[in-house]
């Protein structure tokens, strides 16, 4: 198999050449540029290490896949999908960044942002519920952030609590792009079209690796929209029911659609059968009634979203990645 890695200009190095005059080298980072340390999380096909740049003392997160198991499960298109979303996503704080990518000859190597608070799920477990403030200022950076992926031609398919890490300040970042959906460049035409150019690690690693094409994804049961369902097809407004599903979440303390196992789950989910607990703020209520909705088409579009007042007082774009995290309550 070729898993070619087209060569991406990273860092340039002073050197001399024959007659003593100074000459810069472009180089690629590649694994021993990095000193690897602790294990961040382990998954089916990946280990998440800490690793530190040698040359800038820069602590990165970095993902290894191995090869030989990706191309025996199947799993190769995913790993593609990952690199070329995230290298459409380079320019958000809400997202975690992919600054490299390169392989030895066992594994590939995505070097991300680190996110050293880990999951906000693990948060939430810890707390149990948070209170309407904390779910604002979460709720408000996790839609920043699905609007900017959005922007870019990106849905997730898979947003949950799992999958929304954060920084040492306590900000949200997006991982787990694997399973996303990448639109064409072209139905996006307010963008200006795209230069051809995706950026730092670009390349298809597992070129030439084929492989069939995997039934189509079902994300996490419970975070599911009924249109992925019914008709088996997810769209953008697929990751605003996921939001409504995690707004819920962070106020009730559990997902709304949660049964016994998968099926029943989904038999929920399609019935709309849910339920808010007592106590459950009503201008909450008001705007989960508003994203759980059975026809994506009649979902709240994003722009009116961060217009309703349960995000009143939220500075939406740069100012809201500056604000201080509020104390988990
Ligand atoms: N676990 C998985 N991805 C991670 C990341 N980017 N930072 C910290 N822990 C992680």
């Amino acid at each position: 198999e070729e898993w070619k890695e087209r060569g991406a200009a990273v860092a340039t190095r002073q050197e001399v050449d024959q007659n003593g005059r100074p000459v810069s080298k472009i180089v690629k980072k590649g694994v021993n540029d990095f000193h690897f340390g602790r294990t961040l999380g382990e998954g089916s096909y990946s280990t998440v290490l800490a690793a530190t740049d040698r040359q800038i003392h820069r602590e990165y997160a970095v993902k290894v896949l191995d090869k030989r198991h990706i191309i025996k499960e199947k799993k190769v298109k995913y790993v593609n999908i990952e690199k070329d979303a995230l290298n459409r996503l380079t320019e958000h704080p809400g997202i975690v960044r992919l600054y490299y990518t390169f392989q030895d000859e066992r594994s590939l190597y995505f070097v991300l942002d680190l996110a050293n608070g880990g999951e906000l799920l693990g948060h939430l477990k810890k707390m149990g519920t948070f209170d309407e403030e904390c779910t604002r200022f979460y709720g408000a950076q996790i839609l920043d952030s699905i609007a900017y992926m959005h922007s870019k031609g990106i849905i997730h398919r898979d947003l949950k609590p799992e999958n929304v890490l954060l920084d040492e300040q306590m900000h949200t970042k997006i991982t787990d792009f694997g399973t996303a959906k990448i639109l064409d460049i072209r139905s996006r035409p307010q963008d200006g079209g795209g230069t051809g150019n995706d950026g730092p690690g670009a390349g298809d690693p597992m070129d030439g690796v084929e492989q069939e094409r995997a039934v189509s994804f079902v994300g996490t049961a419970e975070y599911v929209s009924p249109e992925l369902l019914t008709d088996k097809n997810a769209c953008k407004a697929s990751d605003l029911w996921a939001f409504g599903c995690i707004l819920y979440q962070l106020l009730a303390g559990r997902p709304p659609f949660k049964a016994g196992n998968e099926y029943q789950t989904f038999q929920k989910i399609v019935a709309l059968d849910y339920h808010f607990p007592d106590g459950f703020p009503a201008v909450a209520r008001d705007l989960v009634e508003r994203l759980l909705v059975l026809d994506p088409s009649k979902r709240l579009p994003i722009d009116h979203i961060k217009a309703h007042p349960f995000f009143d007082g939220i500075q939406w774009g740069k100012g809201l990645w500056k604000q201080k995290a509020p104390r988990l309550r």
